[in-house]
């Protein structure tokens, strides 16, 4: 399972990248306005640096939401950078844009996706990845893990070729039973990366060890 990080902070960006454990990075426009970005040019320039950081994909999202101004803008987005995939609403126009980026030999990221029958949409648009949000189903008090391995069970039989990209990732166990679902990506927040590390007997050995090493010093 490939690894992206779900933010538009460069320094976390930088940090997970450091890892070296980074396959891409996915934003949204509600992830930008948090870093403040304001105005067009100042929002693709950061589009850029993202793209100059990492070494895989990046998701830039469309705010268009008829078919015309989608095209138009995800042109745009994709010429920005060739790390650049476009990242499409899951409505009516989305799948018809999709369908054209697919043709014209762009990739796209279909989001806001919280259900299977919308991921098969998204798979015969020929979206390269589809993003059914995790964190949301839960909140809603349904269970977004099952929708995960749902789609990976018709996927598979189907032999679509559309990546699984599980977003809206709340927590590390999230991350581990993604991968156990069949997701192909997950992108998360720098904190629930940070939190894999984590386990009380590492601490506990690893400080015994290097005790245990000033013996022999
Ligand atoms: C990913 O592509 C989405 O933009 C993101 O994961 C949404 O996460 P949220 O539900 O925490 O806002």
């Amino acid at each position: 399972m490939k690894f992206f990080i779900d933010t538009a902070n460069l320094g976390q960006i930088k940090e997970a990248h450091e890892m070296g454990i980074l396959d891409g990075v996915t934003t949204n426009p509600s992830l930008m306005a948090k870093e403040g970005i304001k105005g067009k040019k100042a929002v693709e320039q950061h589009y850029i640096d993202i793209c100059n950081i990492v070494d895989g994909d990046v998701s830039a999202e469309v705010i268009s939401t008829d078919f015309d101004s989608i095209i138009k803008e995800g042109k745009h987005l994709s010429k920005l950078h060739e790390k650049i995939v476009v990242k499409v609403p899951m409505i009516k126009d989305g799948v018809k844009a999709m369908k054209w980026f697919t043709d014209h030999g762009i990739a796209t990221n279909c989001t806001l996706v919280f259900s299977a029958g919308q991921a098969i949409l998204a798979a015969k648009a020929g979206a390269k990845y589809v993003s059914p949000f995790i964190g949301r189903i839960d909140d809603s008090g349904w269970n977004g893990v099952e929708l995960v391995q749902q789609i990976s069970q018709i996927y598979s039989i189907q032999g679509y070729k559309t990546q699984i990209l599980a977003a809206s990732i709340r927590s590390s166990l999230h991350i581990i039973q993604c991968a156990e679902a069949g997701a192909d990506v997950c992108t998360c927040p720098l904190d629930s990366i940070m939190g894999l590390l984590k386990h009380p007997l590492t601490d506990i050995g690893l400080a015994k060890f290097l005790e245990d090493a000033k013996k022999f010093a």
